[in-house]
C-alpha cells in the first residue's frame, strides 16, 4: 500500500500559544487549532505514531494518538525537543512570537504599583530550530505561512529563511483562522503547487498522503 504511515514517529504543534503576563492576563492569538489536529488525525489514519504538542483550545485530545497539553511558547520548543527523535514535524502552531520579560506574580495594578508598562522579549523560533538541529532532524520538516498577501512568494521566502524542507501557505486574508475550510499551495524543492479549496480534513488527508509518499521514496 503506497499511502501508509506505519511505524512512522510525527510531531505536530498546534493551536495557538499563551504568554502570561500576571495570574490573570496574557497574550495570546486567535488560532483554533482546527488545522493542526485535523492533520494530526489524517497522520494517525494513516497509522503513524503522532505526538501533537497544542497550546490551549477548545477541541478534545484526538483519539488514536498522544496530546501533549503546554501554554507558552517555551514550553512547546521544550515538549516537542523531548518528543524527538521523529521522521517529520509539522510546525502548525501560531506560537506567540513575543512574551512578556517577566511574569508579575500577583495581579499588576496599573495605578499603585507604577506599572510603567509591559516589557516584550522575542520567543524562540520552533520550526526553525528543529529544522536547523545537527542532532536529530527529522527527515522531513513541514512548516506552515499564513499570509495576507503574495503568497506564494513570501512562502518560497519563508521556507529557505526556516530551512524547512515543505510549506503549507495559506491565504489567511478571508475567515481561515477559526473557519473549516482552507485553500493552501504547497512550496517544496520542485516548486509551488496550488491545491483546490476545502474542509480542513481534506487538506490534511491530501498532506497526510504526501507525507506518506514522500517517505516512501526516501526509503
Ligand atoms: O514566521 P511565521 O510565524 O510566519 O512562520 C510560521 C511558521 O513557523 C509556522 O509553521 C509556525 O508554526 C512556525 N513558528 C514556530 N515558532 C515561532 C513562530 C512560528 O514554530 N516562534
Amino acid at each position: 500500500m503506497a499511502d501508509t504511515l506505519t511505524g512512522r514517529r510525527i510531531i505536530i504543534t498546534a493551536g495557538p500559544t499563551l504568554e502570561p503576563i500576571d495570574p490573570v492576563r496574557f497574550i495570546s492569538n486567535r488560532s483554533s487549532g482546527q488545522q493542526g489536529y485535523a492533520i494530526a488525525q489524517a497522520c494517525a489514519h494513516l497509522g503513524a505514531d503522532v505526538t501533537l504538542v497544542s497550546g490551549p483550545t477548545a477541541l478534545p485530545d484526538p483519539l488514536g494518538l498522544k496530546t501533549v497539553r503546554i501554554e507558552t511558547a517555551l514550553e512547546m520548543l521544550d515538549a516537542v525537543e523531548t518528543a524527538l527523535p521523529a521522521d517529520v514535524f509539522i510546525a502548525v502552531a501560531a506560537v506567540a512570537d513575543w512574551r512578556p520579560a517577566n511574569r508579575a506574580e500577583k495581579k499588576l495594578k496599573v495605578d499603585k504599583s507604577g506599572f510603567t508598562g509591559l516589557e516584550l522579549v522575542e520567543n524562540p523560533d520552533i520550526l526553525k530550530t528543529i529544522a536547523n538541529r545537527n542532532e536529530n532532524r527529522p527527515g522531513l520538516v513541514i512548516g506552515f505561512a499564513a499570509e495576507t498577501h503574495d503568497v506564494e512568494n513570501l512562502a518560497i521566502a519563508k521556507r529557505a529563511r526556516k530551512g524547512c524542507d515543505w510549506i503549507v501557505a495559506n491565504d489567511v486574508s478571508g475567515d481561515v483562522m477559526g473557519g473549516s475550510h482552507n485553500e493552501v499551495s504547497l512550496v517544496t524543492t520542485d516548486g509551488v503547487e496550488h491545491w483546490p479549496s476545502g474542509p480542513k480534513s481534506a487538506i490534511a488527508a491530501e498532506l497526510a498522503g504526501r507525507i506518506a509518499d514522500a517517505l516512501m521514496q526516501n526509503a
